[in-house]
């Protein structure tokens, strides 16, 4: 059913979060983040699950195709732990990557940090969706978006 409301995917990859070893502090610094720049209401879909492939690709999946949420924002999972499969999973369920994304966050989060080249943090389209990778760290949540964020709207407009 269409909803009037625009749906917004916001995924926390996390082993020991999804465990509830401790609290998600990611997936409501981007909620937060939303509400701050978005003119328009939106419905955030939160999910909180482990560094597992396949449960990244099925969540990403679910959100895009069953709930159409038009941008679906993902924390943590990027970096080169052997646990981190966030970026595997985002490039093997979309259609086409939007490697810029990746390019000037990294980018821009060099400023601040210089371990920011350790994320492998990327993003691209799935159908109607655009779905962005970001660190797991939440002061890396605003350091990204803040970066990239004025062209979001603009790329949904262009998909649809
Ligand atoms: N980017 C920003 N803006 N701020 C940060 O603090 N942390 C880095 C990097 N990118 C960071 C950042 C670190 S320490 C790591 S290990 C990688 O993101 C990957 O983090 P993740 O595995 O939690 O996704």
């Amino acid at each position: 059913t269409e909803s009037s409301v625009a749906l917004i995917g916001v995924v926390t990859v996390s082993d020991r979060a999804s465990r509830g070893e401790y609290e998600d502090l990611g997936g409501p610094a981007i909620v937060q983040y939303l509400t701050k720049v978005l003119t328009s209401p939106f419905e955030p879909v939160l999910r909180v699950i482990p560094d597992e492939e396949s449960t990244v690709r099925e969540t990403l999946i679910d959100l895009c195709d069953v709930h159409g949420c038009c941008l679906v924002v993902t924390t943590g999972g990027t970096g080169p732990a052997r646990r981190d499969v966030t970026p595997e999973a985002t490039e093997a369920v979309c259609d086409r990557m939007m490697p810029g994304f990746g390019e000037q966050m990294r980018r821009a989060s060099l400023e601040k940090v210089p371990t920011a080249i350790l994320s492998r943090q990327t993003a691209g389209l799935r159908g109607e969706s655009l779905i962005i990778n970001l660190p797991g760290k939440p002061k890396a949540i605003a350091e990204c978006l803040d970066a990239v964020f004025p062209a979001v709207p603009y790329c949904i407009d262009l998909m649809n």
